[in-house]
């Protein structure tokens, strides 16, 4: 047989071009040994390993709830588990129909995706284009930028202000008509600030009706100023998505589930761009089963600002000065000396996320995990 000859694929030039594939922090592969379940973050593990080898490293790196999943979830994962031989109903219709239910919007008007990055994806893929713009705070959820540039549009990063927040007059000032959409996100990753209401509506009031806002609210089970049942700025701007997950606050970020409430203009759009049967059975069921342990929901939560409140009082006390939360994760706005904290961090046992020459980001964890912030924290200081 005669060799053929190899050419290389061509592909299209896009904005993609400037972008590796998402990765999310360095650690991401190795937590899958020490994360997952509180014994592993705070008590066997590290009892039986000293702190800062690599295996006992405890990961405050991801925003991820450091709470296990709750016992009726794990039952239905456990029947849903002999049933991964079917495919999920492409249209996660109960998981759908539940959420509009639960929270008081139309089933016209819900969107599922794999994971609120999944939904964010299919947003963009039907707001924005080729020659298009996305404007977005930075730094941010590190997703976006790559989201934008899959769906062919061009993201124009805002900076935050210095106390961590949007800026939200200079995103007006960065619309155009090419602009289709604004990100914004509330609690804000990495930094934990909420955007105030009154300045949320004035942003909105101004902004021209053609551009889609886009409101991740990943975080906003943890904002007590939040009710996530009040969806009146979907009835009152008929431009604003809400963006969800069940990733944080219910502890399901492994299941992949993400929803959306928005116009049914919008909502029917997003709906076509999900890749089929990405919302799981597991997914689904384990969702549908969250919704309903409102009780349990309102003691996670609350168990999460406490420890939260903890660690910024606790980091405060020893002279660091994190900026106030509404997520579940703090923000300690080091500047150059980000990456030196994270360092000493990773001496003393544990994984945060540094972005490099703005801030630190450290979730909330277990107790053991905070001991070793404390411990990072005197280290980095005693320079
Ligand atoms: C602000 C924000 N939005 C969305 C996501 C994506 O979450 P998921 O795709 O797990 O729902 C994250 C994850 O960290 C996030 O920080």
């Amino acid at each position: 047989m005669t060799a053929r000859q190899v050419t290389q694929p061509s592909f299209r030039t896009s904005e993609l071009d400037r972008f590796s594939a998402y990765r999310a922090t360095e650690g991401t592969e190795a937590t899958e040994a020490t994360q997952g379940t509180e014994a592993t973050q705070g008590t066997e593990a590290t009892e039986a390993t000293e702190p800062g080898r690599a295996e006992d490293i405890l990961d405050l790196s991801n925003n991820e709830l450091m709470l296990p999943p709750l016992p009726a979830v794990v039952d239905s994962l456990r029947r849903s588990s002999l049933q991964v031989n079917l495919y999920p109903d492409p249209t996660a219709r109960v998981l759908k129909t539940t959420l509009a239910r639960h929270f008081g919007a139309e089933t016209e008007e819900t969107v599922v995706g794999p994971g609120s990055g999944g939904v964010l994806q299919q947003l963009l893929l039907v707001l924005a284009g080729r020659g298009d713009e996305v404007l977005h705070a930075w730094p941010g959820f590190d997703a976006y930028p790559l989201l934008i540039a899959v769906s062919g549009a061009k993201g124009v990063p805002v900076p935050l202000t210095t106390t961590g927040e949007h800026d939200l007059a200079g995103l007006l000032e960065r619309v155009n008509p090419r602009t289709r959409a604004v990100i914004l996100c509330s609690p804000h990753n990495p930094t934990g600030r909420r955007i105030p209401t009154g300045d949320l509506l004035g942003f909105l009031d101004s902004l021209p009706s053609h551009v889609v806002a886009i409101l991740d609210q990943a975080y906003m089970e943890f904002d007590e100023e939040e009710d996530p049942h009040d969806l009146g700025l979907i009835r009152e701007y008929p431009n604003v998505v809400l963006l969800r997950t069940f990733s944080k606050a219910y502890g399901l970020a492994g299941l992949r589930v993400g929803y959306a409430f928005a116009s049914s203009e919008i909502a029917v759009r997003a709906r076509k761009t999900v890749i089929p049967f990405s919302v799981t059975r597991s997914g689904e069921r384990a969702a549908v089963i969250s919704l309903a342990q409102e009780s349990d929901l309102a003691e996670r939560l609350a168990t999460v600002r406490r420890m939260r409140a903890d660690l910024r009082s606790d980091l405060g006390a020893q002279g660091l000065v994190p900026l106030p939360s509404s997520a579940n994760f703090v923000w300690l706005p080091l500047g150059p000396d980000s990456d030196r904290f994270a360092a000493a961090a990773l001496r003393a046992g544990v994984r945060v996320r540094s972005y490099s020459g703005d801030g630190v980001r450290i979730s909330v964890g277990t107790e053991e995990a905070h001991r070793r912030v404390l411990i990072a924290a005197k280290d980095f200081l005693s320079v």
